[in-house]
């Protein structure tokens, strides 16, 4: 299958990538071996592939790798500051907001997309924020609490 090679910036990194004009976003990124990007229902219903396009939140299993070209492209492994963890991973843990965790990745890049753009939300702004995001093991209680427990530890 023939490919072209395109510029991104991944996780603040530039970076030249191989990708053929029906790669996806998602095989994209976990074929660079990020695999805390999810792949579940393939179909942009569940959220578990979401990732950040130039800070919008995009569903990769559903955007096409060309679509990135020349753009900015964050995933769950670029948000840490090495051994700090950014303060919704922090949230998350202190909260318990995940069992199996599958979804967590997704649940957290949507959330830090919703901090970027509204500071201080209210839980009704994050349940309506994360209808996107699918858990099917935790419950969304700890997973709201969590995202407005970040709000608090980032607000300016
Ligand atoms: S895997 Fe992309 S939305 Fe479910
Ligand atoms: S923690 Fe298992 S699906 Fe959400």
């Amino acid at each position: 299958m023939p490919q072209r090679t395109m510029a991104v910036a991944l996780n603040g990194s530039k970076r030249e990538v191989a990708v053929a004009d029906h790669t996806l976003l998602s095989e994209m990124i976990r074929g660079l071996g990020l695999l805390g990007t999810k792949v579940s229902c393939d179909m942009q219903v569940c959220g578990a592939c979401t990732v950040l396009l130039d800070g919008r939140p995009v569903s990769s299993c559903t955007t096409l790798a060309i679509e990135a070209e020349g753009r900015s492209v964050d995933t769950i492994e670029g948000l840490a500051d090495g051994p700090r963890l950014h303060p919704l991973q922090t949230a998350f843990l202190e909260k318990a907001a995940f069992q199996c965790g599958f979804c967590t990745p997704g649940m957290i890049m949507a959330a830090k997309a919703l901090l970027a753009e509204r500071p201080s939300p209210d839980e009704a702004a994050v349940k309506h924020w994360m209808d996107g995001n699918i858990c099917r093991c935790t419950g969304y209680e700890t997973i709201v609490e969590a995202v407005l427990d970040a709000a608090r530890a980032t607000r300016p």
